[in-house]
């Protein structure tokens, strides 16, 4: 079976698609240099599959470090899940966010072309439609102007991939644009474990109800939605994972680019996604509503139509099984991997 080299692979999502992976089948090495994350998300990954992962502390951009990686290990795909992606630390520290997440980028490419390594997977995410388009988005738009430097680190970065991909002709791009991953796999052994205060809402919603957090703001309630609260496409964390295997498949078998919404297609607004949180769970989350935060858009979701065509993907957990599984890995771990 194949190898791939996740590369974040310890992050959030990344270890969500480890456990999909691995029980598909494919054989799986992870670089990470936990700066969001954690080593002991790859061993409790380990401890869901019954499998191992080759785990190394690499900073992806570190070429000589990438080259001992695909030295040791026949690598036949990447999926790239390295970068910082806290938007408004990006709208403080620009220059660190361009240079983390465009180098790991240049980097991992160097050393895949260094290895004639053709196949690569890329984390971009639905920001890269910008402002300007209409909801539903679908691939065939064009990219929008983003409001902040996180989301222009996405767009330049798919630009980088397309420009490798003109130039090599045998490399083959998958472009994965991730719409709102909340969620924790249902076991609550792995899960989203931000640092510091949340920028999200779910972690967020999970802290007040564990009583970490007094109380969640809501930033804004005069949008033009139904309830006034912004809408979004929250996609769980392990259909997003399953997305990856199956793009995976699909990037082996390949060449060019192809780009690819990840999201449910239905929009709830942070109103319904807390009442859902407080029904499911049969616990009480505290909220006030406040001004608008900058940069949010009142609503988007995608059009997944592509994904279910070509991947033959669909989701499959609902807004209810999001909330069990976001609260039931927060209790679990009040502390996140600390505990
Ligand atoms: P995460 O922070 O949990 O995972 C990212 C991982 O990359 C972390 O383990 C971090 O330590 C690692 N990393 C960062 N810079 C690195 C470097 N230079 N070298 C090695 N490792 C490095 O975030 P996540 O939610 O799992 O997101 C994964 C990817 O998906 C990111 O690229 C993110 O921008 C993208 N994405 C996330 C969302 C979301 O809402 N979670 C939405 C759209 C896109
Ligand atoms: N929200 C609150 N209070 C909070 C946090 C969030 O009301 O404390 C609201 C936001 O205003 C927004 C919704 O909850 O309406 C979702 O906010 P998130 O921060 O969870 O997610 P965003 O839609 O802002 O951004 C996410 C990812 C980005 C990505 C973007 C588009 O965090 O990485 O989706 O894919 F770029």
């Amino acid at each position: 079976m194949a190898t791939v080299l996740l590369a974040g692979g310890a992050g959030y999502i990344g270890s969500h698609t480890a456990v999909e992976l691995l029980n598909a089948g494919y054989d799986v090495v992870v670089a990470d240099n936990y700066s969001n994350s954690s080593p002991e998300a790859i061993r409790r990954v380990e401890k869901i599959t019954g499998k191992s992962v080759k785990l190394y502390e690499a900073d992806v951009r570190d070429t000589a470090k990438l080259t001992e990686i695909f030295s040791a290990n026949k690598i036949d795909a990447v999926i790239h899940f390295a970068g910082l992606k806290a938007v408004g630390e990006s709208v403080q520290k620009p220059l660190m966010y361009y240079r983390n997440n465009i180098d790991t980028t240049l980097s991992l490419l160097e050393v895949m072309a260094e290895f004639g390594v053709k196949n690569v997977i890329f984390s971009s995410s639905a920001t890269v439609y910008g402002e300007e388009n209409p909801i539903p988005y679908i691939e065939t738009m064009k990219r929008g102007t983003c409001s902040n430097p996180y989301g222009w680190t996405k767009a330049m970065m798919e630009q980088i991939f397309e420009d490798a991909a003109k130039a090599d002709t045998d490399l083959s791009v998958v472009l994965l644009r991730y719409f709102n991953p909340i969620g924790a796999h249902p076991t609550g052994m792995i899960g989203e474990d931000p640092c510091g205060i949340p920028n999200n809402l779910m972690p967020f919603i999970t802290q007040v109800a564990v009583g970490k957090r007094d109380h969640l703001t809501v930033f804004g309630n005069d949008y033009p939605t139904p309830d006034g609260t912004c809408r979004r496409d929250y996609i769980h964390v392990v259909d997003l994972a399953v997305g990856h295997v199956k793009a995976t498949d699909y990037v082996l078998g390949h060449k060019g680019v192809e780009v690819f919404n990840l999201g449910t297609g239905t929009p709830y607004s942070v109103k319904e996604i807390v009442e859902a949180f407080e029904r499911v769970n049969g616990v009480p989350v505290k909220y006030e509503f406040g001004a608008r935060r900058f940069g949010d858009l009142p609503e988007f979701y995608a059009n997944a139509d592509k994904a279910a065509e070509i991947l033959g993907w669909t989701t499959q957990y609902t807004l209810d099984d999001m909330c069990r599984d976001s609260w039931n890995w927060q209790k679990n771990n009040p502390n996140g991997y600390r505990d």
